[in-house]
């Protein structure tokens, strides 16, 4: 028996289909780096009596006579400036002994008790020179 094999060719119909896809979406990525701050963890907030405005103006880096003031200069202008402490209102011993410490304790500055203490009394001695 023969056998036939039909090799059926269909006629190729070659198709030039061109899809143009163009779904590029550029993103143009406005990557602004969200600026970095500095979150410190801002503690002691002032008490209403002591937010009376402190206008003196302070040069630096020439600071206010006192005692210990070269342990002042050394200690206390590391992170911020002389500045921040001397544009405060006058505080009460304890409040400085307060904030002192927390520059010791939750930031770091390294001070012994003893250290605290003098530069407390430099805060106040600047505090009474200048009322
Ligand atoms: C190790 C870093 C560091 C040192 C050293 C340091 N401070 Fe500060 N101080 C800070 C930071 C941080 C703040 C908070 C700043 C803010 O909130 O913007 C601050 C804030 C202050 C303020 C603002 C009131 C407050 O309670 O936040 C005062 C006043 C102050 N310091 C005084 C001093 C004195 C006085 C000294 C010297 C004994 C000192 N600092 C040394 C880190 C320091």
């Amino acid at each position: 028996m023969p056998m036939s094999h039909d090799a059926s060719r269909s006629p190729r119909r070659q198709r030039y289909g061109l899809i143009a896809t163009a779904a590029l979406g550029l993103l143009a990525g406005g990557v602004s780096l969200l600026g970095t701050r500095d979150s410190w963890p801002s503690g002691a907030s002032r008490s209403p009596e002591d937010a009376s405005a402190a206008d003196t103006v302070v040069e630096e880096p020439t600071l206010p006579l006192g005692p210990h003031r070269t342990r002042f200069q050394a200690s206390c202008v590391i992170c911020h400036s002389a500045r921040l402490p001397l544009s405060q209102p006058d505080l009460h011993r304890e409040k400085w002994v307060e904030i002192v410490h927390k520059m010791v304790a939750a930031y770091g500055a390294p001070l012994t008790p003893e250290e605290e203490v003098q530069i407390v009394d430099y805060l106040l001695a600047v505090q009474e020179s200048r009322s």
